[in-house]
């Protein structure tokens, strides 16, 4: 017994590991953390319970049979946020840049059935390259899947995307659907494929951040619903949004301890608004004067 537990401890490493430390380095050289890190961060300590963590693809064409690692390159479970339960999927970059195959597929749209079935909400964590390339059909059909049920859930459970890395393809169009979509600036980009493929099939030089950083995605697409500094800052912000929101569409919203001095009067807001309806104000200065504790999200 002791030495199954052994080999099943070993193999929990490597799939800890997921494409290896040299790709782990590389990720943190960009200044991403990788998807365990993210979740970690995200989740309550401890809470998290990771499902199918040795799932592998089973493809078998353009040499990819040698291909394999364990998880393949999502990490998905369920955890706690300040004591409330969310289901979560991280796309890991560093195992062929997080791209999506037909069992990769399978092991989101589990967690996505799972958050629906229980009620709760449902958060995606993308940096990853769309369908995997080498699967072709197998893992469009995938994205299928994912899609559909993004439609199902969609005003049943909260379903949040952060983009956390370069994304393309399917992991834009998914995000795309969610009802809250965050990014993070300078390290993450939301675009249908990237600048050098642009290049290739256009001949235009666009810059990752011209085609779909979050300066573009949060000021003129208004695809973004928040940009943040960094991934630390990225999942301390979702923790926050999950504590306003309720857990779905059949249960009441949370309640929370509340400070602020029920019988507070604001004398501002008797001023704020000018008399002139042509002069601009400070919207937000009212929106914090006027909610308990000023805490507006
Ligand atoms: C297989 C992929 C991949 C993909 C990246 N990789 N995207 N492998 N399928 N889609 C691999 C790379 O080969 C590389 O492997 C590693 O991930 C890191 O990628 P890099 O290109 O080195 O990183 P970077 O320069 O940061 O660029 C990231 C990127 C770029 C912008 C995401 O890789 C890119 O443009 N990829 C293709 C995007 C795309 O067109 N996807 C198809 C979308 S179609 P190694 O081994 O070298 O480290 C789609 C359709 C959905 O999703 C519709 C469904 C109905």
């Amino acid at each position: 017994m002791k030495e199954i537990l052994r080999q099943l401890e070993e193999r929990r490493a490597v799939a800890r590991l997921g494409g290896g430390e040299k790709r782990i380095d590389a990720q943190h050289g960009r200044g991403k953390l990788t998807a365990r890190e993210r979740i970690s961060l995200l989740l309550d300590d401890g809470s998290f319970e990771e499902f199918d963590m040795f799932v592998e693809h089973d493809c078998a064409d353009f040499g990819m049979a040698d291909q394999k690692v364990p998880g393949d390159g999502v990490v998905t479970g369920w955890g706690t946020v300040n004591g409330r339960p969310v289901y979560v999927f991280a796309k890991d970059f560093t195992v062929m840049g997080g791209s999506l195959s037909r069992s990769h597929a399978k092991k989101i749209t589990k967690v996505q059935d799972m958050a629906l079935k229980v009620g709760a909400p449902i958060i995606g964590l993308f940096d990853a390259g769309g369908a995997r390339i080498q699967e072709g059909v197998d893992a469009l059909g995938g994205y299928g899947e994912v899609f559909q049920r993004n439609v199902l859930a969609s005003g049943v459970i909260p379903q949040i995307s952060v983009i956390m890395g370069p994304c393309a393809g399917g992991d834009v169009y998914s995000p795309a659907m969610t009802d809250f979509i965050f990014m993070v600036r300078d390290t993450s980009y939301m675009f249908v494929t990237g600048p050098d493929v642009v290049k290739t099939v256009t001949n235009e030089t666009v810059t990752s951040e011209e085609l779909g950083g979050a300066s573009i995605h949060s000021t003129k697409s208004s695809v973004a619903d928040g940009a943040f500094e960094n991934d630390v800052v990225a999942m301390t912000q979702v923790r926050r949004l999950i504590d306003f929101l309720p857990q779905s569409n059949r249960a009441e919203v949370p309640e929370r301890p509340f400070f602020d001095d029920q019988d507070r009067v604001e004398m501002s807001l008797d001023t704020i608004i000018p008399q002139n309806p042509n002069m601009p104000y400070d919207m937000k200065e009212l929106v914090l004067k006027t909610v308990d504790e000023g805490d507006f999200f």
